[in-house]
């Protein structure tokens, strides 16, 4: 093939960047609005909605909603009581409810759950992967076993749910993944070494994925990605919280959390942070150098203490 004469090539990449700097312009006036004018919640109606850890906490909570919404929701915990109380919930609100008992650290078993699922209740329209456990004490005196736990849970549980229930979203391009990560997978916090490590890989596979299906030559635009950030959320799951600006820093009810879940995944949101101003804040915060952050988090003088 003839070579592409030098002029031409120049021309072609001078069109190229103009065309780029008009979309990036786009996509920024886009987003502005969308700050001003939020976008419409979607209807989940009829749609399947599977929520991991949804025994307790947020996930109950999440999935209570979504019921109260009409979704068919799926319940998937290793607690079969819990998990079954919540099923009870949303079934007293004359929801549709079906619970599966999973560990979502076994990928035989939750391709396992992908199968009779499909089988039982339909193909997923949204995953909601929330199960999630906390250890929380200095690295040193976090034993082996908590360390490959929270691995295990926080990091593989996603990656299995995600190859288990990504293929029938992408024959369909229609699907949402949602991962609940938390602010301690945007900043680094004292007694959660491994948590945090886990909550950042959370927020490194939601920010791949989503640019490994834009790469996809198959039409992907159709999965939508959400990931969610809660600082402190009254659940139990944080035993000791230490708060010195109460009035800035409040801990969420899980109920008030949920209802911020639910609208961003209604409203297809790529992220939020709860309590919402710490979005901003975090970003303020990461333009500082490291020595800079430090003074900031020691006045700041928030975090959790300790336990067993
Ligand atoms: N509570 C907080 O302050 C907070 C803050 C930020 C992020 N988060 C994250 O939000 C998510 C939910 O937190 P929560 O406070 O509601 O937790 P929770 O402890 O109240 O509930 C977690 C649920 O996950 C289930 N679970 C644990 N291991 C499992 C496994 N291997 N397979 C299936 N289910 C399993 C538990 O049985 C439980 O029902 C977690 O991922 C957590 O890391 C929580």
């Amino acid at each position: 093939m003839a070579e592409e004469p030098q002029v031409i090539y120049v021309l072609r990449i001078i069109f190229e960047i103009i065309w780029m700097i008009l979309r990036l312009n786009l996509e920024i006036i886009k987003a502005l609005f969308r700050v001003v004018v939020p976008q419409d919640r979607k209807d989940v109606t009829g749609d399947i909605v599977l929520v991991t850890g949804a025994g307790h906490g947020m996930g109950r909570e999440i999935a209570t909603r979504f019921g109260k919404l009409g979704a068919k929701v799926v319940c998937v915990d290793i607690n079969s009581k819990g998990n079954e109380e919540t099923v009870s919930l949303i079934k007293k609100n004359k929801g549709e409810a079906y619970a599966y008992i999973c560990d979502v650290t076994d990928r035989a078993a939750v391709m396992q759950l992908a199968e009779k699922v499909e089988k039982d209740v339909g193909q997923v329209d949204i995953l909601v992967n929330n199960a999630g456990i906390m250890p929380c004490k200095p690295v040193l005196k976090q034993t082996e076993k908590e360390i490959r736990a929270t691995m295990e849970i926080n990091v593989n549980g996603n990656l299995w749910m995600i190859q288990a229930f990504l293929p029938a979203m992408l024959d369909r391009n229609s699907g949402h993944i949602v991962a609940m990560s938390s602010m301690a997978g945007k900043m680094g916090l004292r007694n959660l070494v491994p948590y945090c490590g886990s909550k950042y890989a959370v927020r490194g596979i939601m920010e791949s994925l989503a640019v490994e299906l834009h790469e996809d030559p198959r039409n992907t635009n159709g999965i939508k990605f959400t990931t969610i950030c809660p600082y402190i959320v009254n659940t139990g799951l944080c035993h000791n919280p230490r708060i010195r600006f109460e009035a800035v820093m409040k801990t969420v009810d899980p109920g008030d959390a949920a209802d911020q879940i639910v609208d961003a995944v209604l409203r297809e949101y790529h992220e939020i942070t709860i309590p919402s101003d710490m979005y901003y804040s975090n970003k303020v915060f990461n333009l500082f150098p490291p020595s800079a952050g430090m003074i900031l988090t020691d006045f700041i003088g928030t975090g959790l203490d300790p336990h067993e």
